[in-house]
This record gives C-alpha cells, structure tokens and sequence, in this order.
C-alpha cells in the first residue's frame, strides 16, 4: 500500500503521509491539512478518527478481537487476576511473581480514604445515584492528595495513579453502605482487592465477612472485563482533559461522568432494567419489534457496539461467568433465561444481522452483579471502578507522549454570519 494518501481540493493537490501502527487500520496523518488547504475534516463522533497512538489496547471489531498489550482478553479472563492485569496496563509487562506481589502490596495500602472524605458522603441525599457521589467524591481527592497532583512528575503521576486503583473500590462500597444507611466499613489488608470490595460493601461491623471464593473470582473476572477499551468516550474523555493539565483526580471524576450515560457504562443498568421490564420470554418479540421501529426511541440496551460488529469477546466471557455464579449460588433468576432467549432471537432477525448488532459487555454483567447482591444502581459504579486502571494507563501514556499537546477540535460552523447589534427598542 502506498505510504502516502492524495486528496485534490479546490485548486489544489495535497498529499499526506499513511502510518502503520503494528496491527489494525492505517492512518493518514492530516496535521497538515487545515494549515496547506485552510479546511478541516467533519467526523461528528470521530468513527473514522484516530485521536492517538497508543499501545495498550487492540481492538479487531470485525474478528471480534480484543488484546490488553497484546494478551487476549480470553486468556487474561481465564488466566489472570484484576491487579496482574493492572500491572500489565500500567508497565506494559505481565509482572512476575516478586512485582506482583510489590505492585498488590503497594496497591493495598492505598486503599484507606482520608477520614474527612466519610464527610462528604453526609452531604448527599440517601437516595443518591451512586455514580452522582462517586463523581463527587473521586474529584474530591484532588483536594485531599496534593502531594501527587504535579503531572510533570512521574513518581507523583505513578503515586496518584496506585491511589487511585486502590481508592475507587472504597469509594465505591462506601456509597453503596450509604444508600443502605449501613456504617462504612474500613479496607482488610488481609484480604484480596476484590475480596477486600465484597467485605467492605457486604460486611457489616456486628459479624464476620465470609469472602465467598467462586464469587471473588467472578468479580475479580468482571474488572478485568471492563478494565481498559482503547479510546472509548470515557477513556477520550479523561485524554481530552488530561491534555490541559488538569490533575489526575479531575480527569478520572470527568471520565466517571461520561461512563454514566445509558449509550456507555450506563447500559448495564439499563440492560438489566429492560430485561427485567421484559419479565418472560413470551414478551421478547414486542421489544424486539420496538427495538427495530424507526419510531420508538427504544433500543436493545447491551446490543450493539461502535467497533465490535461481530460478539464482543467480553460478552461470550461474561455469558460463561452468568453460569458459574448461578450455580454456585443456586440462584435461579428468570431473567437469564429472558437474556438467553433475546440474544437467540435479535441474533436470527435480519434486523441485528444486517446491522451487525451483537451482544455486548453490558448485556450480561447485570444478571450476575444481581445475583451477587448488588443493586442496578450500583452497575455503573462497579464499571467505574474497573475502568479506573485503563483511565489512568491511557493518562499516563498520554502525558508521557512527546507529541501530546491540548486537544482542540474545530467546527463546521452554520450559525448567522456577522450582523450589527439593533438596539431593544428598535427589535
Ligand atoms: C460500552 O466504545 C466502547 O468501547 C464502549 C465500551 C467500553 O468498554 O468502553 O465497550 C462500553 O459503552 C458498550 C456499549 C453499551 N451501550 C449500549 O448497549 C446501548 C445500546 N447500544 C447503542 O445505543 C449503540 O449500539 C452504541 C451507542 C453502543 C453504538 O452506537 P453507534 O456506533 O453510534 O451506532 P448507531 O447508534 O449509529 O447505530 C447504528 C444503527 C442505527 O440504525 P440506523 O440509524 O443506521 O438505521 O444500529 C441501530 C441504530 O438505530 N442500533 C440499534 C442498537 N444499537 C444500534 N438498534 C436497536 N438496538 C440497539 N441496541
């Protein structure tokens, strides 16, 4: 392929180089464009635009591939555990047993709040939606950690990076215990990070926590799922306002607050709500029917993708999971039958076919958070919390990047040209 791309505009022939990363889609470098032909180019939702070079995370959408510096998610879902696969997103390496050990010790003692950050939760109505307070809470930190606030330093952004990681599922549990108006139970170093989680959401202070095993697997399975998905909105979100120089604590609240819509993070919630609307089989053909009604704002929530148009490997992992959690909790819930059957039949309707629309993570992960215990309020939450690592990888990597500077998109304006001020009593 040439390595180079021609474009004729308007009384001009331009000519801009094409790069290759090591696999996927090759990009043409337009940087020079707007300063040789005085235009931009219009991708309103950036699905033909590369915004960065990153190596983190591939994506193949239409192989319905997905790699963590270069490991298959199958095999990390498998084989790996949540903090082994963090080490690996923030150092690009799996670590061996000694920095595993290090990089879960370090994590672990991060993991207390400062204690007037208990303040804050008192300042929110019970009923809060826990994203609302985890919003409010991770931009808070900012206000509490100054001594890893100073992006130019590495040791700092690598601090409030670990702080990070370690804090979320604190502030996390923290917010569940208060809708629920339980006391706030403190981090057990002896415990996992995932396990640590499950105690100090499900345990309370008048008894012993027993950290169920095949739960704490699955949990631990579920993060690593949702840990990173190269730029996704979210992931861009936190890019664009790392780019000003914002610190870490900011970006990671802006990159919750995109999470949170119903076309992101927030269809697990979503996802399980409908199908609990659905309720029986039986019903399946109506939704699916609204779903494909140019007129009805529904969609299939947990369908569909803007890079997978084959299964979202995360699903398939996910589906596998729903089972064992099932089984070792005995938990016979209906509404996995209903998701079995939907994805039976949106899959054979030309419909989803045509429009390669398939299940994705979101689609399953709301029966088993279920079945473990946890509200749907608490969905996103828990997917915040994973993404917390690729958010600070993908920061990290983007502070790092001598190429980096602020990100400033232009526009295609359609507004009224220049016109002069009429005075009110003349209008
Ligand atoms: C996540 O980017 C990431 O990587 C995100 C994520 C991550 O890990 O960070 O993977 C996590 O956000 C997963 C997606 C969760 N969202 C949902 O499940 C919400 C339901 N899905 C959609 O709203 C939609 O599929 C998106 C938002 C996910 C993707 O939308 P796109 O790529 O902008 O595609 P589109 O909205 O233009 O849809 C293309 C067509 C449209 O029909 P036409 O206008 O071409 O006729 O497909 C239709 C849509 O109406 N369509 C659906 C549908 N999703 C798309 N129709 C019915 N049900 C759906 N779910």
């Amino acid at each position: 392929m040439s390595d180079t791309a021609k474009l004729q505009v308007p009384g001009k022939d331009v000519e801009y180089p094409v790069l290759s990363g090591s696999v996927g889609p090759d990009v043409i470098d337009i940087r020079k464009l707007y300063g040789q032909t005085g235009m931009f180019t219009y991708d309103p939702g950036f699905t033909s635009t590369a915004s960065c070079e990153s190596g983190l995370t591939y994506i193949d959408g239409d192989q319905g591939v997905l790699l963590h510096r270069g490991y298959p998610i199958g095999q990390l879902a498998e084989q790996s555990s949540f903090m082994e696969v963090s080490y690996l997103l923030l150092n690009g390496e799996l670590p061996n047993q000694e920095e595993l050990t290090k990089f879960e010790n370090t994590i672990t003692r991060h993991t207390m709040l400062h204690e007037q950050l208990a303040t804050f939760y008192r300042g929110f109505r019970r009923d809060a939606h826990p994203m609302a307070v985890m919003c409010g809470v991770a931009g808070a930190l900012s206000a509490f950690y100054h001594d890893s606030t100073d992006i130019t330093d590495p040791k700092q952004r690598m601090i409030a990076s670990h702080r990070l990681i370690a804090k979320m599922p604190t502030i996390a549990a923290m917010a569940y215990k208060y809708s629920v108006g339980q006391p706030f139970l403190y981090p057990d170093n002896s415990l996992s990070y995932t396990g640590n989680f499950l105690r100090m959401t499900f345990g309370v202070p008048a008894e012993e926590y027993e950290v169920n095993p095949v739960v704490e697997k699955a949990l631990d399975r579920i993060f690593i799922l949702h840990a990173d998905h190269e730029q996704n909105a979210s992931t861009s979100t936190v890019r664009l306002a790392g780019s000003s120089g914002a610190n870490p604590f900011a970006c990671i609240a802006a990159g919750i607050a995109c999470l949170w819509g119903p076309a992101h993070g927030g269809a697990n919630e979503a996802a399980l709500n409908m199908l609990r609307e659905i309720g029986r089989p039986e019903r399946i053909p109506e939704y699916i029917a609204r779903a494909k009604d140019k007129n009805d704002p529904f969609r299939l929530m947990g369908f569909g993708h803007r890079v997978y148009k084959n299964y979202d490997p995360r699903a398939t992992v996910m589906q596998k999971t729903v089972r064992e959690v099932f089984e070792a909790l005995k938990v016979n819930d209906p509404v996995f039958e209903v998701a079995l059957q939907l994805e039976e039949m949106a899959l054979s309707d030309p419909y989803f076919i045509e429009k390669k629309l398939f299940p994705n993570v979101d689609f399953y992960s709301g029966v088993i958070l279920s079945a473990i215990g946890f509200p749907t309020t608490m969905f996103t939450a828990l997917f915040a919390l994973a993404r917390t690592v690729g958010w600070v990888a993908q920061w990290n990597e983007m502070i790092s990047d001598p190429e980096q500077k602020i990100g400033r998109p232009r526009q295609l304006y359609t507004g009224p040209v220049q016109r002069d001020y009429v005075p009110v009593g003349k209008r």
